[in-house]
């Protein structure tokens, strides 16, 4: 199973939630594959935003992704494609390649167990407090991200 987390920069929310989803999931399903991509090429090759890489550092997470935008090539190695929030959704639906592969786009908050949120809010521009918000409703979508694409390709014993 290989994951992608899709946000507009690559900066802040994909690769936060590229790490908090390793850091949970990889001890428990090693062979899952995480990555994160932007649909923007403002940032290509720079490591991410200083204030995602604090945040996350203090909550246990570390962030060590190059920025990089996604490509064609992502629709087919990708299992699943995360879009942040609504506008990255329907950027992806766009640049898809090939309408069936479409299915494998989904909203990440769709998943969280934090109702109310359509999408998890960009933070380049905010506080502080938008950055902890982040990692906040990420971390309420792991269970059923989890429950959903993982658990279910255990054999029972
Ligand atoms: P991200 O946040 O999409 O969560 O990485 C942003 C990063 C950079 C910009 C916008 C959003 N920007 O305009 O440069």
């Amino acid at each position: 199973m290989k994951f992608l987390f899709v946000c507009l920069g690559n900066i802040c929310r994909s690769p936060t939630a590229e790490a908090i989803f390793r850091h949970h999931l990889e001890p428990h399903f090693p062979e899952v594959v995480f990555d994160s991509a932007g649909t923007a090429a403002y940032h290509i090759g720079e490591p991410s935003d200083h204030r995602s890489i604090d945040h996350a550092e203090k909550r246990g997470y570390k962030m060590t992704h190059l920025a990089r935008q996604v490509c064609d090539h992502d629709f087919y190695e990708f299992d699943i494609l995360f879009a942040m929030d609504e506008s990255n959704f329907q950027n992806l639906m766009q640049m898809c390649p090939e309408d069936h592969l479409k299915t494998k786009i989904h909203l990440i908050t769709d998943f969280a167990t934090q109702k109310g949120h359509k999408g998890v809010p960009d933070p380049y521009y905010g506080g502080p407090q938008g950055f902890d918000f982040v990692i906040d409703l990420l971390e309420s979508c792991m269970g059923n991200v989890r429950k959903n694409f993982l658990e279910h390709t255990k054999r029972k014993p």
